[in-house]
């Protein structure tokens, strides 16, 4: 096939090139088989495909989903996810064991899902007309982070598109006031919160500290999110609409997976329990399963479940909460996508949210999301002081332990705090696990 996978612009440009100098019944032959690809190159180009289309008037009467490349009832899926991070990447990893074509959507054309698709697609999810060109010759898409063009989305859905999740969901998500208003409509217990517009609105409302404020949009990592003790720390506080929620007198932070097919089945993983330095503030570990009583676990599956019914969407959601000091379950946030808190689920249980998706996106029946074994995550970051081309001190110890997976994401260049990969570890013996927590988080170092 000429246009076998579009890596970047410049060999887009050069195979441009290459295409002028052939004859007019070469590239009329040539579009013939690969009218599709020639879309996606203009894409690439961010042109319009119809200069292609002259070329055979027959072609460009087609739609996206009886594109003029007829599909046979055994040609794979084309499914695009929008984002290249490293969860676009464990995605595409499970992608592998299926029939199915895959693209990804992407500023950066070195991000590590760039290389584990069959077509790379350089171009910006926020943009509309970017997101909208990636997928109407698709069949389904997904996401891998919520700051994507919803608009685009929509319209897409609107031609018939499959959109994991529903275009509806991640509009609600992705905004954290849209978000708090949602739970509170549908009755999912959440910390008690007010709106803010601006910091004169947050002075006015003093009364309400402590509480933490979160920006309604374009936070990520905790860079959004600050805790407002008292009334001396308003000066830190967003000077934009935000959500102000309670403090919560936090026992535990839990996240619950879970999965919900077209035929609104459902499945819902065990809980994984969200491990903080209290010192630095920081996530130290993941552990799964969370070491709860069966009473709170149950109530957080039963509250996980009715939250994705609630978004009525076909996909997958990690649905992260608070276990309070008098054992009430609170949602927190919810992500309509694969989550850093399912990592594990790679190898320590039976079925991987990844695997998950997959099937929901493929038609496929549910799998099975119980535990192998129990699990914990370190995540490796990149230490502070070091900024450059990525060396892993201590991987060969690491590698040596028992029951241990090593996941790098591929990132050529780290920099403090940079998420550059995870260490999954599996044992049946919670002190063993906690011990190996240690000695990785002790020996590896990610530096330059
Ligand atoms: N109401 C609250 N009471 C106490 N602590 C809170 C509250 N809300 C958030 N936090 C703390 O702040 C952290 C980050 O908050 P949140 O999850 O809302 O933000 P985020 O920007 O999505 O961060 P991340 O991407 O790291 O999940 C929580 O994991 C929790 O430790
Ligand atoms: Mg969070």
């Amino acid at each position: 096939m000429y246009y076998e996978t579009i890596p970047s612009l410049n060999d887009a440009q050069k195979r441009q090139q290459q295409f002028r100098g052939w004859s007019r019944a070469k590239k009329k032959a040539i579009i013939k088989q690969n009218f599709h690809k020639l879309q996606l190159l203009s894409q690439c180009q961010n042109m319009s495909h119809s200069k292609y289309k002259d070329f055979d008037s027959a072609q460009s009467s087609s739609s996206p989903q009886q594109s003029s490349v007829a599909k046979s009832p055994s040609a794979p899926l084309r499914v695009g996810i929008l984002g290249g991070g490293q969860l676009g990447r464990m995605l595409l990893q499970a992608a592998a064991n299926y029939v199915v074509e895959t693209f990804v959507l992407e500023n950066d054309e070195h991000c590590p899902a760039a290389h584990l698709c069959h077509h790379f697609i350089k171009g910006d999810i926020k943009d509309f007309e970017t997101v909208y060109n990636f997928g109407k010759n698709l069949d389904a898409v997904t996401i891998e982070i919520e700051a994507v063009n919803i608009e685009a989305l929509e319209k897409l859905e609107s031609e018939g598109l499959k959109v994991y999740p529903k275009p509806s969901a991640i509009k609600t998500i992705k905004n954290k006031i849209r978000q708090k208003e949602f739970y509170a409509s549908n009755q999912i217990p959440s910390p008690e919160f007010i709106i803010t517009e601006n910091i004169e609105a947050l002075k006015k409302n003093a009364g309400f500290l402590p509480a933490v404020h979160k920006i309604g949009e374009g936070g990520y990592d905790g860079k959004g999110v600050q805790v407002l003790r008292d009334e001396s720390k308003i000066a830190k506080a967003f000077d934009a609409p935000s959500v102000l929620e309670k403090m919560v007198d936090i026992q535990k932070e839990i996240a619950v997976i879970v999965a919900m097919n077209n035929k609104k089945e459902t499945a819902v993983y065990p809980a994984t329990e969200m491990v903080f330095n209290p010192e630095l503030n920081l996530l130290d570990y993941q552990i799964s399963p969370a070491e709860l009583s069966s009473t709170i676990v149950e109530e957080a599956k039963q509250i996980s479940l009715q939250l994705v019914k609630s978004f009525d969407s076909p996909g997958l959601f990690a649905i992260e909460m608070f276990v309070d000091k008098n054992n009430k379950v609170l949602v927190n946030e919810t992500a309509p996508r694969v989550h850093n808190s399912g990592h594990h689920t790679i190898e320590a249980n039976y079925c991987s949210q990844y695997d998950m998706l997959w099937r929901i996106m493929l038609g496929y029946p549910l799998g099975n999301t119980e535990a192998i074994l129990p699990s914990s995550i370190v995540n490796l970051l990149g230490e502070e002081g070091y900024s450059g081309p990525a060396k892993y001190n201590g991987l060969d110890e690491v590698l040596s332990m028992k029951n241990i997976f090593v996941h790098l994401y591929g990132k050529t260049q780290t920099k403090p705090g940079r998420k550059m990969g995870h260490v999954t570890i599996m044992s049946a013996d919670r002190n063993d696990l906690i011990e190996k927590v240690n000695r990785i988080k002790e020996c590896l170092k990610v530096v330059s």
